[in-house]
């Protein structure tokens, strides 16, 4: 897909909620647990309400001696069923991730990244790998934490002709082996275009993004897998993906995004008043010639939003900040050398799944 589609299709999608949405990301990210308000004193929760692992709603009274003070009863519609809320939050060592039960992906995947927690490797090579994490030491794991019915398969991504794309890319999980080993997680991953985007392009932005905290203090990034809709010859605008898995079980998503937010201090006389930066992009999970400018593929982070169904800054950071390419150059590296280390994954890919 031309880059001036791309854009054109996230334009759409801006102005397309308008008109009725054609969102299909779900992604709202509530609390398993919230309280019930109490008429004691005390307080702390009298019930908590929590999701069951198949989306059932379990309460249980948890005041002094177990004793319920009071329960919002569930509406009678719900007696033999509630479906929700759901979500499955993600709390890991590198990453906070939104799962999405109907795609079999996550919803969104957040960083927080900084030179520290690189641990430079980024700038050199570690000279003992030690103490960092190394992938080739991670295997691709199904998340056991997400229910078996909802869960991404490592079978479903067996000759699906998809990588196991890294939301969380490992290399920005270095801190430790456990770290890395979590961004393995399929609840980590979405089926991505090897040759030509994850192993390439996307890889380039990924390392955009780290190289980012040798500019700025602090870098946020938030990945997005998004469905968009596609205008067919009839004129009506259509929303088409792959479910790859026998029998189909995980969406391939149409397009990926980044959006990044990045703060360093806005001089040295007000350390303590950030400069913000932010900045979307939208690139179509598919091949991307390498020398395609990055700048081609930036939408407006409200675009990211409303075709996710997410709310990742509020009015104030989107107002309040600068286009993250009038801060920094939106270049990326072409990088082939990251060849070596994505090339084993792919064996292990196309060789039998563990499960
Ligand atoms: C990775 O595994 C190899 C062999 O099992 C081991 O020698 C090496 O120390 C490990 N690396 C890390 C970072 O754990
Ligand atoms: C990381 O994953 C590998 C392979 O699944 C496993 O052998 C290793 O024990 C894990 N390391 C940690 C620290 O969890
Ligand atoms: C953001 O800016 C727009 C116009 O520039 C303004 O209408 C709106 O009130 C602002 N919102 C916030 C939260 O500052």
């Amino acid at each position: 897909m031309p880059s001036s589609s791309i854009v054109h299709a996230a334009v759409f999608a801006v102005g397309a909620i308008v008109g009725g949405g054609l969102v299909t990301a779900v992604g709202a990210s509530r609390n398993r647990q919230f309280n019930v308000p109490s008429t004691s004193q005390s307080s702390t929760p009298v019930v908590d309400v929590k999701v069951g692992p198949s989306g059932e709603t379990r309460v249980t009274p948890t005041g002094a001696a177990g004793v319920v003070t009071s329960i919002t009863p569930l509406p009678a519609v719900l007696k033999y069923g509630n479906p929700g809320p759901i979500a499955d939050q993600l709390i890991r060592t590198a990453y906070v991730a939104g799962y999405d039960r109907r795609l079999r992906h996550p919803a969104w995947t957040a960083e927080h990244l900084t030179l520290a927690k690189l641990g430079k490797s980024l700038l050199d090579p570690p000279s003992s790998a030690s103490e960092t994490g190394d992938r080739s030491n991670s295997t691709f794991t199904e998340d056991e934490s997400i229910p078996a019915m909802f869960r991404a398969k490592l079978k479903d991504y067996f000759r699906s002709g998809y990588d196991r794309g890294h939301m969380v890319p490992a290399a920005d999980a270095k801190v430790s082996q456990a770290a890395m080993n979590e961004t393995f997680l399929l609840s980590n991953i979405a089926p991505q275009v090897g040759d030509g985007f994850n192993r390439h392009y996307w890889a380039y932005l990924e390392d955009w993004c780290r190289r980012l905290t040798g500019s700025f203090s602090d870098v946020y990034v938030f990945t997005v897998p998004l469905y968009l809709p596609k205008q067919d010859p009839d004129g009506k605008w259509r929303v088409t993906h792959e479910v790859i898995g026998t029998p189909p079980n995980v969406a391939v998503p149409t397009h990926f995004a980044k959006v990044v937010l990045a703060a360093r201090p806005s001089s040295p006389s007000t350390p303590t008043i950030p400069e913000i930066s932010t900045g979307a992009f939208v690139l179509p999970n598919a091949v991307i010639k390498d020398e395609t400018p990055l700048e081609s593929f930036v939408v407006p982070v409200e675009a990211v939003e409303r075709a996710a169904g997410l709310t990742l800054f509020s009015d104030e950071v989107k107002n309040g900040s600068k286009h993250i390419c009038q801060t920094t150059k939106c270049e990326v590296l072409i990088r082939r050398f990251d060849d070596a280390r994505k090339r084993p994954e792919m064996r292990r890919a196309i060789s039998a799944p563990a499960k």
